[in-house]
C-alpha cells in the first residue's frame, strides 16, 4: 500500500520523506490556502522532495479553463498529478489529459458509481473521500469495499486513493480490503508506529540493559 502525505507543508513532507515512508503527496485548495504560500511556488518544491507522484488541483470548473490550468500545472515537475473534481467537465478533462500521458487524480468521489466514471475516463487515481462520507452519516469504507469490488470486476487499473483519512483505524481498514494508496495528514501518518506496549517494551529493556553495565559503542 502506497501512503501519500495530504499537507502542503514543506517541514513536515521533508520530515516525513526522510523516513523512507512517503511514496507521494496530496494537496487542494484548502491545503494551500493553509499552508499560506504560492500555489506554484510550493508544489515545485514539494516536487524537488518526494519522487512519487504530487496532485496539484485545478480550480476551473469547465473544462477549457481546467485544460489551461492544467497545462500550467503539469509544467511545473515530471511529478505533477493533476486533481480534478468528479463533474463531467473534470472528467473530460481527466480523459484528455492521460490520453495525453499526465496522471490525473479524480477527485471529491462520494458513490461506487462517480469511481466507475472517474475509471472509464482513465484516471490514474480516485479519491473517495471516507473521513467527509463518514461525517454525513454514510460508512466511508463501504464505499472502498465497493469500488474495490468494481475495479477488480472489470480490471480496471485505476487506482484508489483512500481520501479524507481522520485515523489509524481507517487506514487499517484501507489496507485490508486493499486499497492501492492511502492519503493522510502526517500527523496520523506519523502515529501508526504507535504502541503501549511498544513503549513499555523499551522502557523494560533499556532498564534491564543499564543494570548489565555494557555499552554496545
Ligand atoms: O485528500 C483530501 C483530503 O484533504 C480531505 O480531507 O479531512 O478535509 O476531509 P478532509
Amino acid at each position: 500500500m502506497k501512503f501519500f502525505a495530504d499537507t502542503a507543508d514543506i517541514a513536515d513532507i521533508r520530515e516525513l520523506a526522510e523516513t523512507g515512508l512517503i511514496d507521494g503527496v496530496t494537496t487542494n485548495p484548502s491545503l494551500i490556502h493553509k499552508s499560506g504560500r504560492d500555489f506554484i511556488e510550493v508544489t515545485k518544491e514539494i516536487c524537488g522532495i518526494v519522487d512519487g507522484p504530487v496532485s496539484a488541483e485545478v480550480v476551473a470548473l469547465d473544462h477549457e479553463t481546467m485544460m489551461k490550468e492544467a497545462e500550467k500545472l503539469r509544467k511545473i515537475a515530471d511529478n505533477v498529478c493533476i486533481k480534478v473534481p468528479l463533474t463531467l467537465d473534470g472528467l473530460k478533462t481527466c480523459r484528455a489529459l492521460t490520453d495525453d500521458g499526465t496522471m490525473v487524480n479524480v477527485t471529491l468521489c462520494f458513490s461506487a458509481n462517480q469511481a466507475l466514471l472517474a475509471a472509464k475516463a482513465g484516471a490514474t487515481f480516485i479519491s473517495p473521500f471516507v473521513g467527509r462520507h463518514d461525517d454525513n452519516g454514510f460508512d466511508g469504507m463501504q464505499l472502498i469495499e465497493d469500488i474495490r469490488l468494481i475495479y477488480d470486476n472489470y480490471a480496471f487499473e485505476t487506482e484508489i486513493l483512500v481520501a479524507s483519512v481522520r485515523h489509524a483505524t481507517h487506514v487499517l481498514q484501507a489496507a485490508k480490503i486493499g486499497a492501492d494508496v492511502m492519503t493522510a495528514p502526517p500527523k496520523v501518518i506519523r502515529g501508526l508506529v504507535n504502541h503501549v506496549l511498544t513503549d513499555k517494551g523499551i522502557g523494560g529493556f533499556l532498564k534491564d540493559w543499564q543494570s548489565t553495565g555494557q555499552s554496545i559503542l
